[in-house]
């Protein structure tokens, strides 16, 4: 797919420096820099920061479309009139309303996922009829942009960009931490079809074709995100969601006598000693996981715990990590074979005839509030109902909250075990322990 795109990139560039009018020095210098930076950016870049790329790489396209909006009416190249004039200025301005939304969105997307912007949502009163006043000042503004003489209304054009990019501000402040990924899916969409708009003010099929397509890829992407979240997805364009920041410690809920529950630890040895008596075990992993890379280990833990005659699966929720499909990639990096690599929904019952789960950097996406606590701001959200199991190791390296910034109280469960420390080292140990006990004769 990357290929094919670059090619399809490679293609679009070639044919509009052959077409295009205008000096090449200025095309080949804006190449060169745009592909250097974006080389560098992209060959540096974590897998753990590519939401943020992805979101600044949508504030582009954006602007672009901005630019080449503003660019077109102030000088259309062609001379236009009557109907054609009129559809091309309502090109225009949706193309730059667009843009700017888009541009001003994805940059607060991307402070909010370095954690620059703090991702509590920002709830202003009266957020719903302040967005709104936003729109409609837009479409009065487009009423008298569409059909006046040509130049005489520019500033209505500026002012809806100033108002459509305070619009994309308030809008994505409005989202809370655990929405995000929906968002940027959202922006992704936005960005599709602020090209797409760009496409018609240039005429240029291919820019339309692509932008539709990255326009609907996009929407649909983030209607499938939401239903995985069980969120709606108009809660999420519209904000207000979301939790604390993150990082607070989970706090014990206290059992029903009063007293505190305790969080019990192991060691990666008493984990190794686990698995090896299991007969079955399923492996969760979470975006820790990838900060870890213990994706490696992990895979040979399994194949030693195979070889064993157990039985070893791996189960994916679909917002595990910072990506659509983030746990595949990183499972599929490490060779682990596909059928042994699970959904959800073709997962979740069997927790409770399951032996050892080991959660791997999870934490949102096995949080059992998220199933019975009303007050909990993933309320709703299905998760992985690892608790069911006979005992579940949990690797993480303190007590602090995942993405959403939410109390999980899986850590006190009575069949937890909290394995602290960081994931790669400690699944090593557990490979280590695993080794060292099969090459022990029998009776040592
Ligand atoms: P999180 O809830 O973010 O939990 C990850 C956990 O990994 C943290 O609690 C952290 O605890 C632990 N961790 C971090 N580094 C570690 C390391 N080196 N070794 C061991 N543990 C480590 O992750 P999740 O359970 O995968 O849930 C995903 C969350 O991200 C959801 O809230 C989801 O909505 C959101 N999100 C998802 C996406 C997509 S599309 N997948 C995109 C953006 C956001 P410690 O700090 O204690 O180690």
């Amino acid at each position: 797919g990357n290929l094919l795109g670059s090619i399809g990139m490679l293609i679009a560039v070639g044919i509009t420096a052959l077409v295009g009018a205008g000096g090449y020095g200025p095309l080949a210098g804006a190449l060169l820099g745009g592909g250097l930076i974006g080389a560098i950016l992209a060959a540096r870049v974590a897998m753990t920061s590519m939401p943020e790329l992805v979101a600044i790489l949508h504030s582009f396209v954006g602007l672009a479309a901005v630019l080449v909006g503003i660019a077109s009416y102030l000088d259309p190249g062609v001379v236009l009139s009557g109907t054609e004039m009129r559809i091309h200025e309502v090109e225009i301005f949706v193309g730059v309303f667009i843009g700017a939304l888009t541009f001003t969105g994805s940059l607060i997307a991307f402070g909010k996922l370095r954690g620059q912007i703090r991702s509590k949502p920002l709830l202003l009163p009266g957020r719903h009829l302040l967005n709104l006043s936003v729109l409609a000042a837009s479409v009065y503004l487009g009423y008298r942009f569409v059909g006046v003489a040509p130049l005489s209304v520019q500033n209505e054009l500026f002012i809806m960009t100033g108002l459509a990019g305070l619009l994309g501000i308030h809008l994505v402040m409005a989202i809370g931490g655990a929405d995000m990924p929906v968002v940027v899916s959202m922006l992704n969409s936005y960005s599709g079809w602020a090209a797409a708009a760009a496409g018609f003010m240039l005429e240029n099929d291919l820019l339309i074709v692509t932008g539709a397509l990255v326009g609907s890829s996009g929407a649909i992407l983030s209607y499938i995100m939401c239903r995985a979240m069980n969120r709606s997805i108009v809660n999420v364009i519209f904000g207000g969601f979301g939790a604390d920041e993150g990082a607070a410690p989970a706090k014990s809920k206290g059992d029903k006598d009063g007293k505190d529950q305790k969080v019990q630890s192991v060691t990666a040895a008493d984990t190794a000693e686990l698995m090896r008596e299991a007969k079955s075990v399923i492996i969760v992993p979470g975006y820790g996981m990838a900060v870890a890379q213990a994706q490696y280990p992990l895979y040979e833990v399994a194949q030693l715990l195979r070889k064993r005659g157990c039985t070893v699966r791996f189960a994916i929720h679909p917002v595990a990590g910072r990506l659509p499909g983030h746990m595949n990639v990183l499972l599929a990096e490490a060779k682990v074979p596909y059928d042994v690599v699970l959904e959800m929904d073709e997962i979740n019952a069997d927790f409770p005839e399951t032996d050892v789960v080991l959660v791997i950097g999870a934490n949102d996406i096995v949080n059992p509030g998220a199933l019975d606590d009303a007050s909990s701001p993933i309320y709703g959200m299905p998760v992985l109902e690892v608790w069911k199991s006979k005992t579940c190791v949990v690797m993480k390296r303190s007590m602090a909250s995942g993405y959403a910034g939410v109390e999980n109280p899986l850590f006190f469960h009575a069949a937890t075990r909290m394995l602290f420390g960081d994931a790669k080292k400690n699944v090593d140990a557990i490979l280590d322990a695993l080794r060292q006990h099969d090459s022990q004769p029998p009776d040592a």
